[in-house]
């Protein structure tokens, strides 16, 4: 080890002032110890608007369980965005991402990508995975939210002729439905997989249902695809309304058995549940190191009030789970978007995109 370490002391001062790795990246794109990056292997139109994205990760990347997502960073006009994504592959295979373009990043990641690119990356993370021992399971989708599942399927099915999954996706149309054809044959091949394809704008796999919205205030649309749904192991992913009627429903309807981690229910939101009203007066936010400042609402993350104003903010999921976007307080008090606490002492690190200005605020950004 110690041999390796003056090697790459002798290298440093030959390069300098450039690093090794510098030069190493000019020849191996993957080969940079600083930051952790993918280069795009295939892409794959799914829909109209989403795309999967398939890449080979550098060293450092750790291989993905079925459900879990890593932080992706693309690089729009010399700025470095990051976005959480759900990898789409199946376990044990290299990773995919499946995008849907509704903003900035996701319409440069769904629409600008091609084979050969480079994707900067944070290793997988997230508890959204598959229950440990064998459990029948109801799976609960709408739109994109079926990618973490997809994984969990295509890990499972193939691999375990004992599994029992059922699959309830919602989508607009046929058309919309991401994975449909695989999904379709999956279910073919293996007894162990039922689809149901719920379309709200057309009817679907049950004529007498569908052409409407998946209803989850009451039990009665899933009583009749998945009659046995209070006795499995349920994981639901979609839209936020989608999945605080599914909560309130399984809260209502199914208080049985729980299984080994406690849950019936297990839930990945792509974005923050935050308190509606929880928003103060704002107040101007001063980004020191980057001398920016702008006044801004009391419901206005912090992050994208950075954003917005051209300072490069740190930030992973957005949401407040990953707390990539840490930033110390200098000066003023903050208000938790998820919970209206106000608060905020000098030098604590605040997560910039659940919380707000609440009065003037001073960042050491
Ligand atoms: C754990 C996790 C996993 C995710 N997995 C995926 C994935 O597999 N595929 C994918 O396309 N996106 C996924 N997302 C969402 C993704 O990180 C981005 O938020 C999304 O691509 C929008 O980014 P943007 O910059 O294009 O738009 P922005 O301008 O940043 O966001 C536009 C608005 O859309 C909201 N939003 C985020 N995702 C969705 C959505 N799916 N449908 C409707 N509104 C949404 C955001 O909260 C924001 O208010 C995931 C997010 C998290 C936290
Ligand atoms: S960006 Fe993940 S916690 Fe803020």
């Amino acid at each position: 080890m110690s041999q390796i370490r003056a090697l790459r002391r002798v290298a440093s001062l030959l390069t300098t002032p450039h690093t090794p790795e510098d030069f190493l990246g000019l020849l191996n794109p993957l080969a940079s110890s600083r930051q952790l990056r993918g280069v795009v292997t295939r892409v794959v139109r799914e829909t109209s608007d989403s795309t999967t994205i398939h890449f080979r990760p550098g060293r450092g990347w750790s291989p993905h369980l079925a459900g879990q997502w890593a932080r992706v960073g693309v690089e729009i006009d010399g700025v470095r965005h990051w976005r959480s994504y759900s990898l789409s592959a199946a376990a044990g295979h290299d990773p995919a991402i499946t995008v849907t373009a509704i903003g900035v990043v996701s319409t440069a990641l769904a629409r600008g990508t091609g084979v050969g690119d480079i994707l900067f990356l944070d290793t997988p993370q997230g508890d959204f995975v598959l229950p440990t021992r064998p459990r029948p399971l109801l799976m609960l989708t709408a739109g994109s939210g079926l990618t973490p599942v997809m994984s969990m399927i295509r890990t499972l099915v193939p691999r375990r002729p004992d599994a029992d999954v059922v699959l309830v996706h919602s989508a607009r149309r046929p058309e919309d439905a991401l994975f449909r054809d695989e999904l379709l044959e999956l279910a073919d091949q293996f007894p162990s997989l039922h689809v149901h394809h719920w379309y709200t704008r057309e009817q679907g796999d049950s004529p007498e249902l569908a052409g409407r919205r998946l209803d989850l205030s009451t039990p009665a649309d899933l009583d009749t695809l998945c009659p046995d749904w209070r006795q499995r192991a349920a994981y639901a992913c979609g839209p936020a309304d989608f999945l605080d009627e599914a909560t309130e429903l399984w809260e209502r309807e199914s208080p049985g058995v729980m299984d080994s981690t406690g849950a019936r229910l297990t839930i990945e939101r792509f974005a923050p549940v935050l308190l509606p009203g929880t928003g103060g007066e704002g107040g101007l936010v001063t980004f020191e190191k980057s001398d920016k400042e702008v006044e801004v609402g009391g419901d206005v993350p912090l992050l994208d009030a950075g954003e917005e104003c051209g300072v490069v903010m740190p930030s992973g999921c957005r949401m407040g789970i990953c707390r990539s976007c840490l930033t110390p307080l200098v000066a003023g008090k903050v208000r938790d978007l998820r919970t209206g606490e106000v608060h905020g002492d000098e030098g604590e690190l605040i997560q910039t995109c659940v919380n707000a200005a609440a009065g003037p605020v001073h960042l050491d950004i």
